[in-house]
């Protein structure tokens, strides 16, 4: 014993050696009313959610989770495929190919007849089954058993991952005695390491190492860091390992691995470094702490002294429990007797939610201008929808903090992203969707440390100047979109280079990024940019052809008039418009060069995103009663898919014709159907939690039109909802009067705002800024609230169907009104 304590002096890293081996296993159990008791991570683990179900704070960089074979990309599999380590920094929910994974660390109880070269080394060697039901997840805590009966734990604060292994007595590998043995692997879950460096320091046990890798849905490459330190067991012998060799060298090089040519890339060779220990001085536990960074070994070891000095395991998980329930505990809900299903489903949504953008702020090894630096926006393209409207709504400070940060990633690398991850510039998937996320910031007041005019020169950036790649940022064809008013099918662009396709997508979505950049320039008195860009906004009926039909198996659908390619001479292509729908070749439309005109979608989609001006779509589509029936056959042919992003405001378009009563039935058609608390609850890729940010907020009682200070008002799935407002600190509630916890009565009969009758069917931000009461009577049939003309969300157009949102009825004016859209513009400055 006295022996192992000197070991320990010398190693001098973790002082408090009695701290840990007093550490007892619990699972800190608290129990208590907070959504905390109701989250399950390991929703969305299986049935393509891929989501990372591991340990992490919120908006966290450290992400501590098992790697598992199959479908990985957020690391772990919950079919019951083999683990092959615990790696430190994930994305969750992602499409693509996996994503981060370096350094997975992995142990072995000993070595066959103590000898080391014995132990197995290779990811493909060392795959382990799993126990079945070994694993639990809460926020900041992942826990799960192999079949060598090694019981693994894992906490993480901002950068460094704590692992607790807990060994058997007796080891199932033949002939071995409990000498644990804990590899770490420079491979990362693509598998894309092109150089690494590994360093074992022989006394303490500490391994040190670094590695380039690519990022999993972007271009370039990124280098990451770690340092590994062990806790509860004297070190027996170190060293590095290469292929299915070990040695007790204590350095070992990948040197740069040169691509044979573009298309054949060479494997990088398996390597890493491993210690093996004494047996552990108490409880058969070794603990393992990784720091990470993606400056230098250097500060992932600072990190982890920083973060690590001497904690002990339950400590950590505490200290993580706490963090996430400050997020949480701003909203409070009585569930009025619903199910658990919907408690677990609404709140597992709200935490991923908050899994991304990751806080890599001090961590970017290219600039630091002092300001917050976060990652991961993994894509905006799904987030500004409902992630980016649910931070604000929940955490108005992370959102400020991450709109600076794309301000800053503006200022330094010329774009705003489109998507990010690791360091590099994802795939551009459509428009330019980071204006809209940050118009959404303006009009909902998110102001901290924000410089407007940087803003309004990024967002005018992507609307005037194609970047030599539109690819990973800005847009492409501008000089057609200027010139033609669309995107055409086919083409010549002289000013970029860019995947030549989604013709149809990217004029919807540039025409509704027009929009809200007119929104900004309204706001901070462009007044010449706000007419061009209203203007340009109405580009997508250039792409409407007005007697397309649609049928399915030869029988018409009813409906005449949608989207269609169309070339630079003016004349109509033709894209069948249920083509990459369910109905028809389903997986069509991806990001490749044979992709179609859409994106991971039908024309029939497309057709109806026009966020800004809905009262014209009407209108073009033939009148409120076409619109409601097209509306029903997209949500009952099976040609709508929920399980991707553009499917989310499709649910709630009735409201644009007065019917906020079948945006509810609709609600209720997919939750709890599609989105529900099984680990296969989620119906498609959960990217960076947009599939639980949308029923989120849809539980809530709201969706917001991301863009515009508009939310669609239906009855919470809940007795009643309030949120505290970070900024103001005032609390807004929603209430249902007559709630029926079999949700029977979905239809809102009338409504107060603070006592007063409100006949709206959507809210403005301000409610939640000055807090107050939405009180919603309910009942068993569809009623007249919301249902008038003067009752819809705002549009542009036309003239004689415009609505003016001025106060709201029973609020007061406040300064937040200023940010108001305000839609009244005159007659003569209509399209
Ligand atoms: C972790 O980072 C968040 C910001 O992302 C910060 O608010 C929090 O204080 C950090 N936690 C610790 C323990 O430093
Ligand atoms: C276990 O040890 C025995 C005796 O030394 C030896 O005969 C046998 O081959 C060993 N088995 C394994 C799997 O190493
Ligand atoms: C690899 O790491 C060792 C030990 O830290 C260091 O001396 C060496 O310079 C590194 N090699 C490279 C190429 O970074
Ligand atoms: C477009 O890509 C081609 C081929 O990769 C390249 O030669 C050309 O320079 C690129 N054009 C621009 C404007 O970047
Ligand atoms: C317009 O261009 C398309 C695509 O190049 C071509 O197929 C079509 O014939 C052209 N139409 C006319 C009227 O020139
Ligand atoms: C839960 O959601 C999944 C994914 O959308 C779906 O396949 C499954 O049928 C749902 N389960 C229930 C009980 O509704
Ligand atoms: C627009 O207003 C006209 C006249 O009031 C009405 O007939 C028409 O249905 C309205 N259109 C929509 C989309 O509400």
């Amino acid at each position: 014993m006295g022996d192992v304590l000197r070991k320990f002096a010398m190693a001098a890293l973790w002082s408090s050696l009695l701290a840990f081996v007093g550490a007892q296993h619990t699972e800190s159990q608290t129990r208590g009313s907070s959504g905390y008791e109701y989250i399950n991570p390991l929703i969305g683990t299986s049935n393509g959610g891929h989501v990372f179900p591991g340990a992490t704070l919120p908006f966290g960089m450290a992400k501590a989770g098992p790697d598992s074979f199959g479908e990985n990309q957020g690391g772990f599999d919950s079919g019951n495929t083999m683990i092959y380590g615990f790696s430190h920094m994930h994305d969750s929910g992602t499409g693509g190919s996996a994503s981060l994974g370096n350094f997975p660390i992995f142990a072995q109880s000993g070595c066959p007849n103590d000898d080391f070269k014995a132990c197995k080394y290779p990811y493909t060697e060392r795959a382990t089954e799993r126990v079945p039901g070994s694993e639990h997840a809460r926020p900041g805590y992942f826990d799960i058993t192999l079949v060598d009966n090694i019981r693994t734990e894992m906490t993480v604060t901002n950068h460094t991952a704590l692992y607790r292994f807990t060994f058997p007595e007796i080891p199932t590998t033949p002939n071995t005695t409990l000498h644990p043995h804990i590899l770490v692997d420079l491979r990362d879950l693509p598998n894309t390491m092109s150089e690494g460096n590994i360093t074992v320091d022989g006394k303490t046990g500490r391994i040190t190492g670094n590695g380039k890798y690519s990022p999993s849905f972007g271009i370039g490459t990124y280098k990451s860091y770690f340092c590994l330190d062990f806790k509860g067991a004297a070190v027996k012998d170190s060293g590095v390992w290469s292929n299915y060799q070990a040695t007790k060298a204590k350095n070992l090089r990948i040197p740069p691995i040169k691509p044979v040519n573009k298309k054949k890339k060479i494997e990088p060779r398996p390597a890493g470094g491993w210690v093996q220990f004494e047996k552990p001085i108490r409880g058969n536990q070794i603990l393992a702490r990784v720091g990470i960074s993606l400056v230098s070994e250097e500060q992932a070891c600072a990190n982890a002294q920083r973060e690590i000095p001497n904690a002990n395991f339950d400590t950590l998980v505490a200290a993580a429990e706490t963090a996430w329930r400050a997020k949480f505990d701003v909203t409070t809900i009585e569930d009025g007797g619903v199910s658990d299903v919907f408690l677990k489903a609404f709140w597992s949504g709200v935490y991923r939610a908050m899994i991304s953008p990751q806080d890599y702020t001090g961590e970017n090894p290219f600039w630091n201008s002092g300001v917050p630096y976060y990652d991961s926006y993994y894509c905006i393209w799904d987030s500004f929808r409902s992630i980016h409207p649910l931070i604000t709504l929940l955490d108005p400070h992370s959102q400020t903090q991450m709109v600076r940060s794309l301000l800053d990633i503006y200022q330094h690398e010329g774009w705003l992203p489109d998507c990010r991850m690791s360091l590099c510039k994802g795939n551009t998937q459509g428009g330019s969707n980071a204006d809209i996320v940050i118009a959404d910031a303006y009009v909902k007041n998110i102001r901290d440390g924000i410089d407007w005019n940087l803003a309004y020169e990024a967002v005018i950036k992507d609307a005037e100047v194609e970047p030599p790649n539109w690819d990973v940022e800005g847009r492409g064809g501008l000089k057609s979109w200027k010139t033609l008013g669309y995107i055409p099918t086919e083409n010549v662009d002289v000013e970029g280079n860019g995947t030549q396709t989604r013709s149809i997508s990217r004029t919807v979505e540039y025409a509704y990024n027009d929009f809200v950049i007119a929104t900004l320039a309204r706001e901070l008195g462009h007044t010449t940019d706000y007419q061009k860009y209203l203007e340009r906004s109405g580009n997508w009926k250039n792409m409407f052809k007005s007697d397309q039909r649609s049928s399915v198996n030869g029988v018409d659908s009813g409906f005449e008039g949608f989207l269609q390619p169309r070339y630079m001479n003016g004349t109509w292509g033709y894209q069948d418009p249920i083509f990459c729908s369910p109905l028809l070749d389903f997986t069509g439309c991806y990001l490749n060069p044979s992709g179609k005109e859409t994106y991971e979608g039908p024309v029939w989609l497309y057709t109806f995103f026009v966020p800004g001006d809905m009262a014209t779509l009407i209108t073009t589509l033939g009148g409120r009663d076409r619109f409601i029936a097209r509306l029903n056959w997209l949500h009952e042919s099976g040609v709508l898919y929920l399980g991707d992003e553009q499917a989310f405001l499709k649910v709630f378009l009735y409201h644009y014709v007065g019917r906020p009563a079948l945006s509810a039935e609709r609600a209720h058609q997919y939750i709890p159907s599609l989105f529900n608390d099984s680990v296969g609850g989620i119906p498609g890729n959960d990217d960076s939690g947009a599939m639980g940010s949308f029923e989120a907020f849809v539980m809530m009682g709201l969706f917001p039109n991301a863009g515009q200070d508009v939310y669609f008002i239906i009855p919470p799935f809940f007795k009643s909802i309030s949120i505290k407002n970070g900024q103001t600190g005032k609390t807004a509630t929603i209430r249902n009067v007559n709630f029926d916890p079999r949700h029977r009565n979905i239809y809102i009969q009338s409504a107060t705002m603070n006592g007063v009758p409100y006949t709206r069917n959507w809210l403005q931000h301000n409610f939640f800024l000055e807090g107050g009461v939405l009180e919603l009577t309910l009942g068993p049939q569809e009623s007249a609230w919301g249902t008038r003309p003067e009752d819809v969300p705002p549009s542009l157009g036309p003239p004689g169907n415009k609505t003016v949102p001025g106060k709201l009825m029973g609020g007061r004016e406040t300064k937040w009104q200023k940010a108001k859209l305000d839609w009244d513009i005159s007659d003569s400055q209509r399209l």
